[in-house]
């Protein structure tokens, strides 16, 4: 097993860096969407050429179908390291949290509370703050003004017997910082309340082990992982008693239908296999055996390739004294979302030469607006983005820096 990325490998599977209309634009924006990999558009070609119709029948196309649908769910069970009854495919993780909110709300009676964090996508942040109209407690888990990061005991202060859940996220679209959600976990399961964990900024970098990580719901964004558009959602069975079902009477037992009130996405379910496929073939190719540890391996084998072009690009940052980087300067503390504010240039004006200079990155609030707001920024003018993942190459991070360089 090598524990060195081989990067051409990599960008081999990812159709994107042989486009043609791409040619020298260096990807930032990873944060925003990834690039999909091969194996993914092949599954989509491969399905809707031979069975983009209903699946579950007896016939052979629609059988196939199924089958492939039910193979998303098992392998990325096995991925995430829980029971393939307790992951659900849903349109995006927005939607996936407005749905939880009504069958959470509808076990809950006027009183009792849920905890969210300051440091959310407003996709976790808005349908529980909307749970206040309805009688229900919401309190809020403060970032610090500075950092903009969590604290602990803060957590500690908040929770009571009352606290059905606490929402948060693995790690900000913003400030980056990984929270230790074990950690977390315990402090919530000691106060018998749940947690529930948005791991979308954290899932490009890797596949966590859900069940280690205590969360009893965990949400991810496969269009942000190099797979199709939609929102992966675990629902642990200790989160069971605290959710009404939300589907159609009738599949009430359903474990795949219980949190979906819609009909599923066959196709982009289906074509979930490719990014699975994608995350086999590049284990198998690093030495990696089919075997329980393939995810951790995985999980090991991004991060070590990130943090080297993470810390090239945070010590360029944090050595200037015109800029303001958002959360830690440690590379091991965070994932390769990098965002910053120049106090001599607006951050509209840097994406704009950014982009110049062949450099695709994000500029503005990120749908984190509370977040900005609380750590001074303004979110009408954000902040500048650069967020990366492993196929990124250390000279597209030189070509960025390069391209800081000049514009700052
Ligand atoms: C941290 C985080 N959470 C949630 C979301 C929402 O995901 P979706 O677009 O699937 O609704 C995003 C999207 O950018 C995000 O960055």
């Amino acid at each position: 097993m090598t524990t060195t990325l081989d990067l051409n490998f990599v960008r081999q599977q990812f159709p994107a860096f042989s486009e043609a209309s791409l040619d020298g634009q260096a990807f930032f924006e990873n944060a925003g969407g990834s690039y999909m990999c091969r194996q993914v558009i092949d599954r989509f070609t491969t399905i809707f050429h031979q069975r983009k119709l209903q699946p579950y029948y007896a016939f052979k196309a629609s059988a196939d179908l199924g089958m492939e649908m039910d193979q998303a769910h098992e392998r990325m069970a096995r991925y995430l390291n829980v029971g393939a009854d307790e992951v659900m495919f849903g349109p995006s993780t927005s939607q996936n949290t407005y749905v939880l909110a009504q069958a959470l709300l509808a076990r809950m009676t006027a009183g009792d509370g849920i905890i969210v964090s300051g440091q959310e996508h407003e996709a976790n942040a808005g349908v529980w703050r909307r749970l206040e109209a309805s009688g229900m407690r919401v309190l809020i888990w403060e970032v610090n003004a500075d950092t903009g990061e969590l604290d602990l005991d803060d957590l500690t202060q908040l929770l009571d017997d009352r606290i059905t859940m606490v929402a948060m996220t693995h790690c900000s679209n913003l400030v980056a910082d990984i929270n230790p959600v074990r950690e977390i976990a315990d402090i919530v399961h000691a106060a018998n309340a749940i947690l529930l964990v948005d791991g979308v900024s954290y899932c490009p970098h890797g596949l966590p082990d859900v069940d280690a990580l205590g969360a009893d719901i965990y949400l991810f964004s496969s269009y942000k992982t190099y797979g199709p558009h939609q929102g992966v959602m675990v629902v642990r069975k200790s989160a069971t008693s605290v959710l009404e079902p939300q589907s159609h009477y009738f599949n009430r037992d359903v474990p795949s239908k219980w949190m979906i009130p819609a009909g599923p996405d066959h196709v982009q379910i289906a074509a979930m296999n490719g990014m699975l496929d994608y995350f086999d073939a590049l284990d198998k190719h690093h030495g990696g055996s089919d075997d329980a540890m393939r995810p951790r391996r995985l999980e090991s084998l991004f991060h070590m390739a990130e943090r080297s072009n993470l810390k090239m690009l945070l010590d360029y940052l944090s050595n200037r004294n015109d800029l303001r980087l958002l959360g830690p300067n440690d590379p091991t503390r965070r994932a390769p979302t990098v965002s910053f504010v120049s106090s001599r240039l607006s951050s509209q004006e840097i994406g704009r030469q950014l982009a110049d200079r062949k450099i695709m990155a994000g500029v503005g609030d990120f749908y984190a607006v509370r977040l900005l707001e609380t750590m001074g920024i303004s979110p009408e003018d954000g902040a500048v983005r650069l967020s990366f993942v492993h196929y990124t190459s250390p000279d597209e991070i030189n070509q960025a820096i390069a391209a800081l360089d000049d514009i700052l």
